[in-house]
């Protein structure tokens, strides 16, 4: 059976813009995500500048990446910047604690990772220590990278061969202080986050965008300590506020436990649950947004979601604490419903982070020696491109889609979302039902339309994936179900697909 949604569509009537930086991603020293991932060393055999793999630059490059989280995630409140500048004999090693106790050699530091944004054309997101380091260790880090002239940081910097500061706007001052960044409670991180923020200078023309650490998912009490300890409810003059964004953290998974879920071989009901939890990205947005809007009604200061994405059991014959896991269809399509959720909330929501972008998580390549794999998720990414700094274009539900129960309640199999960007439209659509058929009718309004060209992610399983024996499993294909009857837009989407149509207007 065919379930079907119709709605119109306004091509004339503009959004909110989505930020370009709600496709943003996140690198972590943890597993195989700096080195062996981004960075294999100079000497190495496998193609690199300056020690960072050719082949990850190159796929990252297609799918545009707008900003790169790191160190960390956990590893960030451990992280002592001075121990990664410097000749790279002489940099002092430490004990990664969260990710496997290995020992991190500090090779990978902060002029490494400025080169790797650079190589991307990427924007740096950098977050400091709040765990267990200090205010002035963070300032001197702001100073160190974004300071011009006779500066003591500065004169450091150019002695280790970087002459002009670097552009970095975005500031993360801690990661998860709720939890291993420190088991703070939301009062003493409200004030330490306003402390540390204030102290994280804009210096030279060079300004920071702030970002405190927000709620580990729905905790809407954090993010109402943390607003409320920012705002100026009827002052009569709005303080400049110390930081200008939050940043919560949500991750999919059918419970909990997420020791016991394969990524790869899962039941009907766990694929479902695992569709049930990513739609709760779009509550948990909703409510933590709602919370905002009683301290800042002009949407001023931004929410973001700097870590999100699908976290199953690592692969067997892995590091447990690596966090190495395949990514399939479902994946892919657990990431089409974030992007629609994301675009649906373009007024808050600023910036979110994939975690993470190799070999960790839900992550785009995979690399195996030499030898490098494009996700699903990767093409989601890839296909989902030209929504990036677009305008957002509301669907206005005429019919939703049927729903389907699952777990205690019930979610809809169909999601999409539309933007417009240089006089063309771009639609994405997703089809969650494992077995049925999805039509979207989309009325198109306000512009004369043609149709542009249809591409489509799908395979025979859901549990299908990509590996270096066949590394093109489920990737793009031309998609010609798609047509114009009328004033409306079809699409017919097959079971488990996700689909991009292109629509010129004017
Ligand atoms: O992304 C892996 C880890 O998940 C991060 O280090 C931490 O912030 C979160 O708990």
């Amino acid at each position: 059976s065919t379930s079907t949604m119709t709605a119109v569509v306004n091509a004339d009537i503009a959004g909110p813009q989505i930020s370009r930086h709600l496709y943003g991603h996140f690198a972590e020293h943890l597993g195989r995500c700096i080195y062996d991932g981004f960075y294999v060393g100079e000497d190495s055999p496998i193609p690199n500048v300056g020690g960072i793999r050719t082949d990850v630059v190159e796929a990252l490059r297609q799918i545009a990446i707008p900003n790169l989280r790191w160190p960390g995630g956990c590893f960030a409140d451990e992280y002592h910047w001075r121990d990664g500048i410097g000749p790279k004999e002489s940099r002092p090693s430490m004990v990664n604690t969260h990710w496997g106790n290995v020992v991190e050699n500090n090779h990978f530091g902060t002029h490494e990772f400025m080169a790797l944004c650079e190589l991307l054309d990427t924007e740096p997101y950098i977050v400091g220590n709040v765990g267990s380091g200090t205010v002035q260790e963070m300032a001197d880090w702001v100073e160190y990278l974004t300071r011009s002239g006779e500066a003591p940081m500065s004169r450091l910097r150019r002695q280790n061969g970087r002459d002009e500061p670097w552009k970095v706007r975005f500031w993360g001052i801690g990661n998860e202080t709720w939890g291993c960044g420190g088991n703070m409670r939301a009062e003493y991180y409200a004030d330490l986050a306003r402390q540390y923020a204030t102290y994280c200078r804009s210096h030279d023309g060079n300004e920071l965008y702030r970002i405190a650490v927000g709620a580990r998912n729905d905790d809407f009490d954090w993010t109402q300590k943390l607003m409320q300890s920012i705002s100026c409810l009827g002052c009569e003059q709005r303080r400049r506020s110390p930081y200008q964004a939050l940043a919560f953290h949500y991750y999919t998974s059918p419970s909990e436990w997420r020791k016991k879920w394969s990524a790869t071989e899962f039941s009907e009901e766990e694929y479902y649950l695992t569709m049930a939890s990513a739609w709760r990205m779009d509550e948990i947005i909703a409510g933590h947004s709602r919370v905002m809007d009683c301290y800042d009604p002009q949407r001023q200061i931004g929410l973001v979601c700097d870590e999100w994405g699908t976290w199953w059991r690592t692969e067997e014959g892995t590091n447990p604490r690596f966090l190495y896991q395949q990514n399939t269809l479902r994946d892919a399509l657990v990431a089409s419903l974030h992007f629609d959720i994301f675009h649906q909330h373009a007024d808050r929501m600023v910036m979110a982070n994939i975690a993470q972008t190799v070999n960790v998580l839900q992550a785009m390549l995979l690399t195996d020696g030499p030898e490098l794999v494009l996700t699903p998720t990767y093409h989601v990414f890839e296909m989902n491109k030209g929504h990036q700094d677009a305008v957002h274009l509301p669907l206005h539900l005429k019919q939703a889609a049927a729903r389907k129960e699952v777990g205690d309640g019930e979610i809809s199999t169909l999601s999409a979302s539309a933007s417009v960007k240089d006089g063309a439209m771009l639609l994405s659509a997703t089809n969650l039902d494992t077995t049925d058929d999805a039509r979207l009718q989309i009325e198109i309004r306000g512009a004369d339309w043609q149709l542009g060209t249809a591409r489509i992610l799908t395979a025979p399983k859901v549990q299908s994936h990509n590996t270096t024996g066949e590394p093109a499993a489920v990737s793009p294909q031309p998609f010609s179900d798609v047509r114009r009857d009328g004033v409306n837009l079809v699409v017919d989407l097959p079971a488990h697909s996700f689909v991009t149509v292109e629509v010129q207007l004017g």
